[in-house]
């Protein structure tokens, strides 16, 4: 298999943690894209017509693509067993992926938007509204964190590897002053292998 990632981006990550939680890694060659929404890649948009990543190319030659979908086939391919399959815990699983996912949506938005966006047209309220969304985010998280007891599952891996991303990208955000208990956890779940062997290059202790 081959998949289209970048090392900072959280959505690959998170495909190559469910790739490493399967035993699965060793069968993924991985092809490093720089990537902005305006700095399109010819041979990615073939395999992806939305021009994004991760995108997984199978042995057979079709692809697939976001990041859940291509986790939810490693886990089936894999007996990885990170997805619950029925009863609240399988939607506790998947809504703490969604959110998650929405934490790195804002927080990859809100730097965009100094990044790529030309000087004279950034606008601060669509920056302090993204914050605002994974702040609050973050703060639900907090209030939940104490259910997460010893659960390793698609949704508190997607929450570790979102709280790495805020760390790698907003070093300056006191989120663990806000949420001490996420934060407690975090350190503790974060020593998985999975977790420790995909960390950001520039994150690694
Ligand atoms: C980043 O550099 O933060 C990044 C790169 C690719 C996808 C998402 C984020």
């Amino acid at each position: 298999m081959k998949l289209f990632f970048n090392p900072a981006s959280p959505y690959a990550r998170k495909v190559m943690v469910v790739a490493h939680e399967c035993g699965l890694a060793e069968q993924i060659e991985r092809i490093a894209i720089g990537l902005t929404p305006v700095n399109p890649n010819d041979d990615l948009n073939t395999d992806n017509p939305l021009g994004k990543i991760p995108a997984l190319v199978l042995d057979n030659g079709s692809s697939l693509y976001d990041s859940r979908v291509i986790a939810e086939y490693l886990d089936t391919r894999g007996e990885g067993g990170l997805y619950p399959q029925a009863g609240d815990s399988r939607w506790q699983a998947l809504r703490r992926q969604a959110c998650a996912d929405g934490i790195c949506d804002a927080a990859i938005l809100a730097r965009y938007e100094g990044l790529v966006r030309p000087e004279e047209k950034r606008w601060s309220g669509w920056t302090d509204a993204q914050k605002n969304k994974f702040r609050r985010a973050l703060a639900a998280l907090e209030a939940e964190c104490p259910e997460f007891a010893d659960t390793t599952d698609i949704g508190t891996l997607s929450v570790a590897i979102a709280l790495d991303y805020i760390d790698f990208r907003y070093a300056d955000e006191a989120w663990r002053e806000a949420c001490p208990s996420l934060a407690a956890w975090h350190s503790e779940f974060g020593n998985r292998d999975s977790l420790r062997n995909t960390m950001p290059a520039d994150l690694k202790a």
